[in-house]
């Protein structure tokens, strides 16, 4: 079984995601982790963000087991993670590892922004998790100023509306809600109630599916 968690930044689906998979006891991959650390990467070593063949070889070298989940998740580094997930010579190095992760023995979650569309548009399970712009921009504030960072709620909503009209407008592997994906709008939603939500609607397309 494979389950895809689709939706825009801090809309819940990582914890949704995770939930899903200790649930049903399945691997999860949170997939922006792989362009969030291409992006620090290209921060670290001050290469340029037009320069898509040195920021495709950073890609190619990747190193799954090597991420550290803690540090990608940084504020600065989703920006430049959105950035380097707008060329498509990144997306191509990062395809088979995602498709591999997705098709091995067993199943697995994966969450991201093209998973139910690109990467594995056979998956059983495909949920579009979303939330209001300004409900999104008040988990991650809370998210980022529990880790120590100086950021202002309004920063963070800038932040959270110019990644949306980067991931929805970019012409490769656009953030698009796939036409078999049910939709979960968590807006008004705590997390044990957007966790009960997405059980529900896993539980419903398992179901359909006739597993
Ligand atoms: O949770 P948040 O959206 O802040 O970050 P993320 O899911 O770690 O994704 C960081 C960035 O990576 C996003 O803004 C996307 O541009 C990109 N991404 C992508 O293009 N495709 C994916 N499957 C996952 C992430």
């Amino acid at each position: 079984m494979i389950i895809a968690i689709d939706g825009p930044a801090a809309s819940g689906k990582g914890t949704i995601a995770r939930r899903l998979a200790t649930h049903y006891g399945l691997p999860h991959l949170d997939t922006g982790l792989l362009y969030r650390a291409v992006g620090a990467k290209a921060l670290e070593n001050n290469v340029d963000f037009d320069d898509t063949a040195a920021l495709a070889g950073i890609a190619a070298a990747l190193d799954l087991a090597a991420l550290d989940a803690e540090a990608l998740k940084a504020g600065p580094v989703g920006e430049a993670a959105s950035k380097v997930a707008a060329v498509p010579e990144v997306r191509a190095k990062l395809l088979k590892l995602q498709q591999d992760f997705a098709h091995q023995p067993g199943g697995a979650v994966l969450d991201g922004r093209d998973i139910g569309t690109v990467i594995a548009p056979d998956a059983e399970v495909k949920l579009f998790v979303t939330a209001t712009p300004e409900a999104r921009a008040e988990r991650r504030f809370n998210e980022l100023l529990k880790r120590g960072e100086e950021v202002t709620l309004a920063a963070v909503l800038d932040d959270i509306r110019r990644r949306d009209a980067r991931d929805s407008g970019r012409s490769s592997a656009p953030l698009v809600q796939a036409p078999d994906a049910q939709v979960l709008d968590n807006t008004g939603l705590d997390v044990e109630g957007s966790w009960q939500a997405a059980l529900a609607l896993a539980e419903r397309a398992r179901a359909a599916a006739g597993l």
